[in-house]
């Protein structure tokens, strides 16, 4: 099944026309491809063959309903980091004795609603938290199921905010005093120790981090397993996805060919074969946290030209009626998204260099800056490619405005998963004053 490609001169998600999508649901609008994320789970799932596993998709890289019940019925596992995502999981069947909960601030009543539910792990970061939960389990009269974050110290990960890894992070505890948070936990009434948890970061796109990282932690591991009878190693997420690549008629899937990206996607299998030899003769059940793999190259961002515009000093803008609100990642981490138009571009078209940018009153609302795109006229639909993660998940109503629309499409067919906001949703729960 293709997934993006150009059909006729135009751009296709599967089997529906994008064009026809912009037309009934309007702009922007984040659509999905359903068959690229059940392609990419089963891909891994299989890659991993070698080892029990459970892959707990990261539920921050995209929320949405339709694809937390589309893992859901793949038999994936889910990764949360608030009450809401486990509210999201289980409103779309997911269930919880198959979610760990991460992040460095669980709140009081997060945990109580967590161990209510029974979810198979809290993803603990500090011995405050720890203290914390064996406190808010006391007083619910359960004990609660817990694996350490340990941090490993590996740099990984493109940008700065997304590493997560190294000591100077604000995650996980370090290696050396796993022992004595896990000594500490076993002897607290309200606490189950099962498991140990690592994230080294994200977008991490070499083998040789994750390999690292596994050798270095593996021994914990065993020792764990022995002294206080841990059943999991969740080895966290992070694998990376080609952002940079060209879109030819009759290709498979649009990042078929990376592009002149200096660090061309990790293949699954290249992963599995990174960390499934250490993992193997451990004998614990191996959890993976993938968000982006997943979704990433699952979802694109349509949008429309607005107008054209040229600066004094012979700038050129392509003012888009998407924003830093819809797409927040160039802004935030010089995040690269490919922009394609919707109609295939003749090969002989003269490419120009222009800046993407959207109506936000800020100059860091941009898609792309100096790009070389083929001519682009007034109306155009463009494509912001792999927009599927951390695209609609860290959406905003900055300047006011409503949250985009999401469609899945899965074969011929397209369903909108989410609607389109209404003026009315920007004010709701607010209140002008009273007196
Ligand atoms: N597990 C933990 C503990 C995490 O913190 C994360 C991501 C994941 C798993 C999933 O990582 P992934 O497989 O998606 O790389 N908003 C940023 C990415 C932030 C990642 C935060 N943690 C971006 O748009 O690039």
């Amino acid at each position: 099944m293709h997934s993006f490609h150009y059909h006729d001169g135009q751009l296709r998600c599967e089997g529906v026309d994008l064009a026809a999508l912009a037309a009934e649901h309007g702009t922007p609008l984040y659509v999905y491809s359903a068959q690229t994320i059940r392609d990419h789970f089963r891909r891994l799932d299989a890659a991993l063959a070698g080892v029990d596993h459970l892959i707990c998709y990261a539920v921050k890289a995209n929320s949405n309903l339709a694809v937390l019940d589309l893992l859901t019925r793949e038999r994936a596992g889910f990764d949360i980091v608030s009450a809401g995502e486990l509210f999201r999981v289980l409103k779309a069947g997911g269930k919880p004795e198959c979610c760990t909960f991460a992040g460095v601030g669980k709140t009081r009543p997060e945990i109580e609603y967590a161990l209510r539910q029974g979810i198979l792990s809290f993803n603990v970061e500090s011995e405050a938290e720890l203290e914390m939960i064996n406190a808010v389990a006391s007083d619910l009269n359960r004990r609660a199921p817990v694996a350490l974050r340990v941090n490993p110290d590996v740099a990984a990960g493109g940008h700065k905010y997304i590493s997560t890894g190294k000591s100077e992070n604000k995650f996980g505890v370090g290696l050396d005093r796993a022992f004595e948070v896990y000594r500490a936990a076993s002897q607290m009434t309200h606490i189950r120790v099962r498991g140990l948890q690592m994230h080294i970061g994200s977008q991490i796109t070499e083998a040789g981090p994750f390999a690292q990282a596994v050798e270095k932690v593996a021994p914990v591991a065993a020792e764990l397993k022995r002294e206080y009878g841990i059943e999991f190693f969740s080895v966290g997420g992070g694998l990376g996805i080609v952002y940079k690549s060209s879109l030819q008629s009759g290709q498979e899937t649009w990042w078929d060919q990376a592009a002149g990206d200096p660090a061309p996607s990790l293949t699954v299998e290249q992963y599995a074969e990174a960390i499934v030899p250490t993992l193997a003769p451990l004998g614990l059940r191996i959890l993976l946290e993938p968000g982006r793999f997943m979704v990433g190259n699952a979802g694109v961002l349509l949008t429309t030209v607005q107008y054209l515009k040229s600066s004094d000093s012979g700038k050129k803008f392509v003012i888009v009626d998407a924003g830093m609100n819809d797409l927040i990642r160039p802004a935030l981490y010089q995040g690269y998204h490919e922009v394609v138009p919707v109609r295939e571009p003749s090969p002989t078209d003269r490419r120009e260099a222009a800046d993407v940018v959207g109506p936000v009153c800020e100059s860091g609302d941009f898609f792309a800056q100096a790009r070389e795109l083929p001519p682009l006229r007034q109306g155009e639909l463009v494509a912001l490619m792999s927009a599927g993660a951390y695209g609609f998940t860290m959406a905003s109503n900055y300047n006011s405005r409503p949250l985009a629309a999401e469609v899945m499409v899965q074969g011929d067919q397209a369903q909108v998963v989410r609607e389109r906001q209404a003026l009315g949703d920007l004010i709701h729960g607010e209140k002008t004053l009273a007196s």
